[in-house]
């Protein structure tokens, strides 16, 4: 069991949370303008509401804003030294996914909390789909992809990915994870279910710097 800092929890971050505390984690949920909405959440999933500062003292801290309010969100959580981090965000402005000068979202955001022990998962599929799919049992279990760089830090989350009911995939370090960014398109995993059956292929191309195989049909 660990405990488990969530640090916004709408559709994704409130996924997340729900999933965890159905397997047992200690879960605590933070930062909303609306706290009734986060008390209501807490007291479903028999977590608690907390300070984003207390979320980021946790084990596990997952950290899930709009792409716009993560430098308000880390301020609030203030030093991650150490923690370990699942970003589950995608990197959309006003006018949709933003080009970020080559870098992928991941670097982005691991360098804007320096120390944290960052990495990224739950950001490829949509909120809605990701709660209907949760614990199917093989082989149409669906694929979470990680990205990070923290071998140890990697290991814990795909632990809790697979606590949460879905297969977890370590696809790529920080730099190399563009394939798990938005936006959708030909030639990435992102938006697009994946099983156990085809990730291995994906993860031999992205190694590789090749073009991943062709979206599944399942
Ligand atoms: N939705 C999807 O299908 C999906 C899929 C994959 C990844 N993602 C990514 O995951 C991240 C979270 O997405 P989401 O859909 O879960 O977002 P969301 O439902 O809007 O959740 C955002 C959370 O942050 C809180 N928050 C606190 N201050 C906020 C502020 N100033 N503005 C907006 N929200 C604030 C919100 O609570 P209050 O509203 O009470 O403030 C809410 O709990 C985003 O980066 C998104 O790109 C989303």
């Amino acid at each position: 069991m660990m405990r488990i800092g969530i640090i916004g929890a709408g559709h994704i971050g409130g996924n997340v949370a729900r999933r965890l505390a159905l397997a047992g984690h200690e879960v605590i949920v933070s930062f909303a303008r609306n706290e009734a909405g986060l008390a209501a959440l807490a007291a479903e999933i028999g977590g608690a509401v907390a300070k984003p500062s207390d979320a980021a003292r946790a084990d596990v801290v997952v950290l899930s804003v709009p792409w716009g309010v993560i430098d308000d969100a880390l301020r609030a959580a203030g030093p991650l030294d150490g923690r370990i981090v699942i970003d589950t965000t995608n990197q959309f402005g006003r006018g949709g996914a933003l080009d970020l000068s080559g870098r992928t979202a991941a670097r982005v955001n691991a360098e804007r909390m320096p120390g944290a022990r960052y990495t990224k998962s739950f950001n490829t599929l949509t909120a809605a789909f990701q709660a209907a799919a949760a614990n199917r049992a093989e082989p149409e279990r669906v694929v979470q992809w990680i990205a990070a760089d923290d071998a140890e830090a990697k290991a814990v989350t795909a632990a809790l990915v697979s606590d949460a009911g879905y297969v977890s995939v370590d696809l790529a370090g920080i730099d190399n994870c563009a394939v798990m960014e938005a936006p959708r398109r030909a030639g990435a995993v992102y938006g697009e279910e994946y099983r156990a059956a085809d990730a291995d292929a994906v993860v031999a191309a992205v190694r590789a710097g090749s073009p991943i195989p062709p979206t599944p049909v399942y």
